[in-house]
């Protein structure tokens, strides 16, 4: 299908989805949020994709927030009448089951910030900018910022930048555990690109449950983590991908991965 505010790519197993509203910093407004939920449900359904690299378009954005145009004149009742952002959490964009990663590109601010925190993990370019700024419209984020950022870089910067609205570089995007590499603008998408050809070559339940035991530690208590991995651990050993993954190290050979 075609899409006016996105593009979506399928490069082999992986599938790219750029934002496209360049003129616009990539700001999200609810058509970009439509098409976002409806390439990710492409994604989720496609058993040849095993992982997604999110990005925006042009040298100067990830996206630069939720779209303030679409926000200034909205009456106050609306934004809960029809419970403003509530897509962003729902399961199509922030809770795919399998793996996607964020590259951003430039600007990440407000509700770009905040979707960027949605994918498993974020690579920025060294041109990279982090911020909740919302502050200084008068709101706060309302996309997950204060609780991912909070749990992403601890309550001392997520403080400091909800409170400030200032912007955190990649190198202190890094430093704070907000990313996880930190490569030049113009290796980002061969950077990647790469972790998603490496991720997508994974066996596939693997890599959901990988992803989800991860996600798990934020939402449980030590102890039922701890079990639910286990749990999750011993379920993989079910799978024909484990009984062909540890043959071929022992037999010194590439394994040839089923999916299930
Ligand atoms: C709508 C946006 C936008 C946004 C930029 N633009 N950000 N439009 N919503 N969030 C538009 C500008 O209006 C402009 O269009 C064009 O993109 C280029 O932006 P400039 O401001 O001219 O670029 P520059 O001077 O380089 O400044 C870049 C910037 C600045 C520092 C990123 O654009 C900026 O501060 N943007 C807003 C960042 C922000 O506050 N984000 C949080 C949004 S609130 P025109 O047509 O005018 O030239 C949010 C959650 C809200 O995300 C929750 C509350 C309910």
């Amino acid at each position: 299908s075609t899409y006016e505010n996105i593009l979506v790519e399928q490069r082999g197993a992986v599938t790219l989805v750029t934002l496209n509203r360049p003129q616009a910093l990539n700001a999200l407004n609810s058509a970009v949020l439509g098409e976002l939920i409806d390439a990710f449900a492409a994604f989720q359904a496609d058993d040849s994709q095993r992982c997604a690299v999110l990005t925006g378009s042009g040298e100067k954005a990830f996206a630069a927030g939720a779209d303030i145009k679409e926000m200034v004149d909205k009456p106050s009742v609306d934004f809960f009448l029809d419970d403003h952002f509530s897509g962003w959490q729902s399961d199509l964009v922030s809770r795919t089951r399998k793996p996607w990663i964020a590259a951003v590109n430039g600007f990440a601010l407000g509700g770009g910030c905040e979707l960027a925190m949605m994918a498993d993990f974020i690579i920025a370019a060294d041109t990279a900018k982090f911020g909740q700024p919302e502050i200084k419209l008068g709101v706060a984020p309302g996309m997950g910022g204060s609780q991912r950022l909070t749990r992403a870089v601890g309550k001392a910067k997520a403080m400091d930048m909800c409170l400030t609205g200032r912007m955190m570089d990649a190198e202190e995007a890094e430093r704070s555990g907000l990313v996880s590499r930190v490569v030049p603008l113009d290796g980002l998408m061969e950077e990647a690109m790469k972790a998603a050809e490496a991720i997508a070559g994974m066996p596939a339940m693997a890599a959901m449950v990988n992803k989800e035991m991860v996600d798990k530690a934020f939402e449980t208590t030590l102890e039922q983590g701890l079990l639910l991995e286990r749990r999750l651990f011993q379920i993989l050993t079910a799978t024909e991908d484990k009984v062909e993954g540890m043959k071929a190290f022992v037999e010194k050979r590439e394994a040839n991965w089923k999916g299930r």
